[in-house]
């Protein structure tokens, strides 16, 4: 199998607002994604689909050479790791960290009264000793702190070891440490030969994880670039897709943007303008 994702002419509309607008997006095995627009661009709304989670409202969508709608999404989605605010939010606030791990297992969020298999529990073990969680995991999800419940996500999203895995902004909230320390873990995953198809979702370009191959740019559901990163991830692109001038560097596969300064001539452009 080499074809993760294919989406062909997507559009997801509610009454009269297009969500997604006629998107095409091929994702292959081996690839590592990373999908950037600004607020309400349709990001979550694409992981969503991606995740089986999500219909089209026309268009056609394949996850894992499956085609949506002709599959059972209960059988397909334990085959996708996904970590997004959505679901954490759907995680009882006394579950144990152990616990947040080894639902994924089941498809669930809460433990109830059924028996785990120890394998299970041995894998949800090992991945949260992988993301530094291994001292907390009796610990209560809702006392963790902002960085150690992104990393217990990350931890959930992988446990049913998926084809494809979907992060949905898994660096919000994080202070500098936390960040970093997740751009590192994810530049590790992402340079792992046996680690998924990896779709990563953000709004900061110092996110993007160096490993990653690919990037997606959206604006108001549309697609305004695709490609490998190191020729789409243009300063041309990127102010296209966040609507205004941005002054992008890259170095050493880290990335940073900020808005293009205003030069004295063009103050005093602009300000002949306002006058005249
Ligand atoms: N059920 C709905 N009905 C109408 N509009 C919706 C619905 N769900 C989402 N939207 C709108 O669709 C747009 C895209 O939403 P989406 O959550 O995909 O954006 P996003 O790129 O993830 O934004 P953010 O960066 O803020 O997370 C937004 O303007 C949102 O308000
Ligand atoms: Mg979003």
């Amino acid at each position: 199998m080499s074809n993760v994702l294919q989406l062909s002419g997507v559009s997801v509309v509610r009454g009269t607002k297009k969500l997604l607008d006629g998107i095409n997006w091929q994702v292959n095995e081996g690839e590592r994604w990373v999908v950037l627009g600004p607020n309400g661009a349709g990001k979550t709304t694409l992981l969503s689909l991606a995740a089986a989670r999500l219909h089209p409202t026309s268009g056609r969508v394949e996850i894992l050479d499956e085609t949506m709608g002709k599959v059972d999404v209960f059988e397909l989605r334990p085959r996708i790791g996904l970590s997004s605010a959505a679901l954490a939010n759907q995680i009882p606030e006394d579950e144990k960290v152990l616990n947040v791990v080894v639902t994924a297992a089941y498809g669930v969020t809460g433990r109830w009264l059924e028996e785990y298999e120890r394998d299970d529990e041995r894998r949800a073990f090992r991945l949260l000793n992988e993301w530094g969680m291994g001292p907390l995991l009796g610990r209560m999800f809702a006392s963790l702190s902002e960085g150690e419940r992104k990393r217990v996500q990350i931890a959930r999203a992988l446990m049913t070891d998926p084809e494809l895995l979907l992060l949905d902004e898994p660096g919000a909230g994080l202070d500098l440490a936390g960040r970093e320390e997740l751009v590192y873990k994810l530049s590790e995953l992402a340079k792992d030969d046996d680690a998924p198809a990896l779709v990563l979702v953000t709004h900061h370009l110092e996110e993007v994880p160096p490993g990653f191959t690919h990037v997606l740019l959206l604006r108001d559901g549309g697609v305004v670039a695709s490609g490998p990163i190191g020729s789409t991830l243009t300063e041309e692109n990127l102010s296209a897709a966040f609507g205004l001038p941005l002054d992008v560097r890259a170095n050493d596969g880290r990335y940073t943007a900020v808005a293009k300064a205003v030069t004295p001539q063009d103050g005093a452009a602009a300000q002949s303008v306002q006058t005249a």
